[in-house]
């Protein structure tokens, strides 16, 4: 059974268990939370229920919650809704990011993923959601547009030195 739940301490082993199967894959970590130290996993749990509440975010950052994606009890995925865009996430990052764990990949789970954290972004009053990609992402945009998401552009972004495309999802459908 699939869930979409707030970060909690039990799920350490299989948390700890998927960061280290991104890294061993060389992929960046997407969230950047997945960056977050998580040696003292309870400060880890501390930190992202905090930053989802406004406490501790860096100045310019908005609120962001963090969200895991648990398949019985193993972590497969985690994502990242950020509360309002500022003028960097219009460009970069949108309202949601997300991955999956690379074992877990190609039956459903990004399109679950998204569809779960939609929900969420619909709960704080988010109507649309922007979600950006890397134009070679096909993966992460057949995920964008099987949520219902409308390609607004497509456009060089020099700061990650990529094409990206960005998308309009509505979180209601
Ligand atoms: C993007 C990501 C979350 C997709 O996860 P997933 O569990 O494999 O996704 P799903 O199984 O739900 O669906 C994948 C869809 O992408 C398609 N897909 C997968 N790889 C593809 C590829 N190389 N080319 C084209 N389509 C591809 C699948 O066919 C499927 O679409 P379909 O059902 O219409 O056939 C996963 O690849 C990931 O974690 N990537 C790294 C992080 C990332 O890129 N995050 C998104 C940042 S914007």
């Amino acid at each position: 059974m699939l869930r979409l739940v707030d970060p909690f301490v039990g799920a350490k082993d299989s948390y700890r268990s998927l960061v280290a199967e991104i890294n061993a894959a060389g992929e960046e970590r997407v969230p950047f939370t997945l960056d977050y130290p998580h040696e003292n996993f309870a400060a880890l749990v501390a930190r992202l229920l905090g930053e989802a509440r406004g406490i501790g975010i860096a100045p310019g950052w908005v609120p962001h919650s963090t969200y895991w994606l648990m398949e019985g009890d193993q972590v497969v995925g985690a994502s990242s809704l950020r509360h309002r865009l500022t003028p960097k996430l219009r460009i970069s990052g949108g309202h949601i990011g997300y991955s999956i764990r690379p074992s877990a990949r190609g039956r459903g789970l990004g399109k679950a993923i998204l569809k779960l954290t939609l929900v969420r972004a619909a709960h704080i009053g988010i109507e649309s959601a922007l979600l950006t990609c890397a134009d070679a992402n096909f993966a992460s945009a057949a995920v964008i547009v099987a949520n219902g998401g409308e390609l607004e552009a497509k456009e060089y972004v020099a700061e990650r030195g990529v094409v990206q495309r960005r998308y309009w999802v509505p979180t209601d459908s």
